[in-house]
């Protein structure tokens, strides 16, 4: 790390140079308060700029600092060491000013962005509240309830809507010469946000209140910041920063701000080539194929076009061709209708898309993804076809969820150009990419997926070939133990309902109902028998039978009527005949029995996954459920979850698990029981 002194006519650029991002670390935060204290003594010096070297602005805090006590020179030091400097300091702002980042600028006077750059105060999403003024600053700058908005949304705006709102006051081609003329030609007079006071319109506020807690889901930080703002408005400058900081200090050693640190760096973590793989360079994607234009593949195809890439969609028939391309064209039309793209945006996408029924058509694409029926011989027969057409050195890619890539790849001339891409509906939305390394997928075909996976906003983790994968490996455990509970005595609605108030997404019913329940009726039968609980799916097997589907049936664990969801009378006779099969009777299960039995189930195989190195790291795991299963990302995933609650009690609750009338479902992961002797 540098920081770097220019003197530039009558003007002190302050250059910060700490890669990867200028995070704030302690050596910064120093080197910049002494540029600023030395250049209030120094008569040549007129103006100040403070500028970023390499990719971005200063993306925030660091970190990795979060962990430990902070230490001096503290960040609301140092803007306020900056904000009453005497001499004009102005923030040239490239990249992202993000965090503490936007901090320091909303200290400065002034504020020239470039072209592209974003402004952000991201906090709430780490469990915090902003710390150094956000909170105190940009509601006296900008209109306060759209800075109520960025605080507690923690999203960023672009530079054109910075400039729109007043938090910026230019943008420029070359933003560090304009923030040079800003600095040596304006007055610091009536620039010090903390001279000014703020006021909230109350009906608006309460909305974006109640609208901030609806989103939240359980994470407490948004809430935290709401009623930050409320309480400081009308308060001075003085008193609404010391309440800032009081709570930012509480925030950071909570175990929601520790789940959120973890999942940032586990995410960061998992695109990462595993160790073994050596120095190898992602070979350079600018074709994609894709095979089956269903609602996956097409899902698939617009991720590539989302990013700028070309795509060739393959159909059997020009009937189906012709339907996934109309359904690309709707999607992109509608984000358009809905302001998400513009018009060149879609316009550019829906041309960047051609279809064909021709293998042959593929035969220049470097990644072809096939996206067909999940079927060992319609896969295998797709990639015979592959294997003649597709160029040498082109990566072949299949999105199956639980079939055996290492035998679809020992069915063609080169296995090493084959690896899973195992995406999750809907593909274009979801973030999560399971990158499934077989037996003989080559290094290349692996960080070029991974390298993929970055250019399409993707969070890829890779796995090792078991049926399932990580994550819907997992999910078998976890949804054998929601059915279970319903012999037990526990109703689909209240198993949904206790998932959903821990953070789920969705219940495990709920979810049954929108995928289908019949998509795994059909995949048992073609199960080994003794690989599943037969027990934990006879509600399942019986609605099939009686034609309750799911919501594309208008009924399955609920009924759909009107768009009103209720319980499905029907669902509940099955559960009770079901209950009088396994000869129990109900008992009174409790919203924790419900949320312990789902979780541990997921804790203990994500262990046996890891122990057998199918996931690489427990982090891996948590990265898997919170981008693809609704895991919510503030309990940090399963695993963080299962620290949270301590070791020795996870493997005492599984112990007892295996005692039960179940238990043969929960022989405990030796892995487990290790590092809870070891914690
Ligand atoms: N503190 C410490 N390290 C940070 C960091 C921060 N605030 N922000 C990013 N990094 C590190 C990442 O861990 C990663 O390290 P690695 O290469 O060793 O894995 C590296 O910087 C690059 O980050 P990455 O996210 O992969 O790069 P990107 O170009 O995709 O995105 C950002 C850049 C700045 C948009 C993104 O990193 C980000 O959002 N950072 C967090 C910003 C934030 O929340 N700041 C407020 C803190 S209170």
């Amino acid at each position: 790390m540098s920081v770097v002194r220019e003197n530039r006519e009558s003007c002190l650029i302050l250059w910060i140079d700490n890669p990867p991002v200028n995070a704030l670390s302690q050596e910064v935060r120093a080197a910049i308060l002494a540029g600023v204290t030395a250049a209030a003594s120094d008569a040549k010096v007129q103006g100040i700029v403070i500028a970023c070297k390499g990719r971005t602005f200063i993306a925030g805090a660091d970190v990795k600092e979060f962990g430990a006590p902070p230490t001096e020179p503290f960040l609301p030091d140092v803007t306020a060491a900056i904000e009453n400097s005497p001499k004009t300091v102005v923030a040239a702002i490239h990249g992202q000013a993000l965090g503490g980042g936007l901090e320091i600028a909303l200290a400065c006077h002034y504020r020239v962005a470039a072209k592209g750059a974003k402004l952000g105060l991201p906090e709430v999403t780490l469990g915090l509240v902003p710390g150094a003024g956000g909170t105190q600053r940009l509601p006296r700058l900008i209109d306060p309830i759209v800075a109520a908005e960025m605080i507690t949304s923690g999203k960023p705006v672009d530079a054109a809507r910075a400039q729109a709102s007043g938090l910026v006051d230019a943008i420029a081609e070359d933003h560090v010469a304009e923030a040079v003329k800003f600095a040596t030609t304006k007055s610091v007079a009536g620039r010090r946000l903390s001279e000014r006071a703020f006021q909230l319109d109350a009906e608006k506020f309460e909305a974006l209140a109640a609208a901030t807690r609806k989103q939240a889901k359980g994470a407490t930080a948004p809430g935290a910041a709401i009623d930050l703002i409320r309480r400081t408005a009308g308060k001075s400058f003085v008193e609404g920063m010391r309440e800032e900081r009081a709570l930012f200090l509480h925030l950071r050693s909570t175990d929601e701000a520790r789940a959120l640190r973890h999942i940032f760096f586990a995410e960061r973590a998992s695109s990462k080539a595993p160790d073994d793989i050596g120095d190898v360079k992602p070979a350079d994607i600018k074709a994609v194929g894709v095979i089956g234009a269903g609602t996956m593949g097409t899902g698939i195809a617009m991720t590539f076009l989302d990013a700028g890439l070309k795509v060739r969609m393959l159909e059997m028939s020009d009937e189906a061709l012709s339907k996934g391309l109309a359904r690309i064209q709707s999607s992109y039309q509608d984000s358009m209708t809905k302001g998400r793209i513009t018009e060149a945006q879609r316009d550019q996408r829906v041309g960047a898309v051609s279809g064909s029924t021709d293998y042959a058509s593929l035969s220049d694409c470097d990644l072809i993804i096939e996206a067909v029926f999940e079927s060992m011989d319609v896969k295998k027969t797709v990639f015979k076809q592959l294997d003649a057409v597709a160029k040498p050195g082109a990566i072949l890619a299949t999105n199956t969820s639980y079939l055996d890539i290492d035998e679809i790849a020992a069915s063609i001339s080169r296995p090493d150009a084959v690896v899973g891409l195992h995406y999750f509906s809907p593909a274009n939305i979801m973030k999560l990419l399971e990158v499934v390394r077989a037996k003989r997928t080559s290094p290349m075909a692996l960080v070029t997926a991974l390298a993929v996976a970055k250019t399409t906003n993707k969070i890829p983790v890779v796995a090792g070939v078991c049926p399932g994968f990580i994550g819907n490996r997992m999910l078998r455990a976890y949804v054998r133990e929601a059915g279970l509970l319903l012999l037990e005595g526990a109703t689909p609605e209240q198993v949904d309902k206790a998932l959903t108030n821990f953070g789920m997404a969705m219940g495990p019913f709920g979810v049954a109902d929108l995928s289908g329940i019949d998509i795994g009726y059909k995949a048992r039968k073609e199960m080994a028998p003794g690989s599943f609980e037969p027990m934990a799916v006879t509600v399942h097997d019986k609605l099939v039978e009686a034609g309750h589907l799911g919501q594309k049936s208008g009924s399955g664990f609920y009924t759909y009527t009107g768009g009103a969801k209720a319980p499905n009378p029907a669902a509940l006779t099955f559960v009770e005949e079901a209950r009088s099969k396994a000869g129990r009777a109900a008992r009174a299960i409790s919203d924790a029995e419900i949320v312990e039995r789902t979780m541990l189930a997921l804790v203990n195989e994500g262990y046996w996954i890891v122990e057998e190195g199918v996931a690489r790291s427990l982090d891996d795991i948590d990265v898997v459920y919170v981008n693809g299963y609704g895991f919510p990302r503030h309990r940090g995933g399963p695993m963080c979850y299962a620290r949270q609650l301590g070791l020795g009690n996870v493997v005492k609750s599984v112990t007892g698990f295996g005692e039960g009338s179940y238990g043969k479902w929960w022989p405990i992961s030796p892995a487990l029981a290790k590092a809870a002797a070891a914690s």
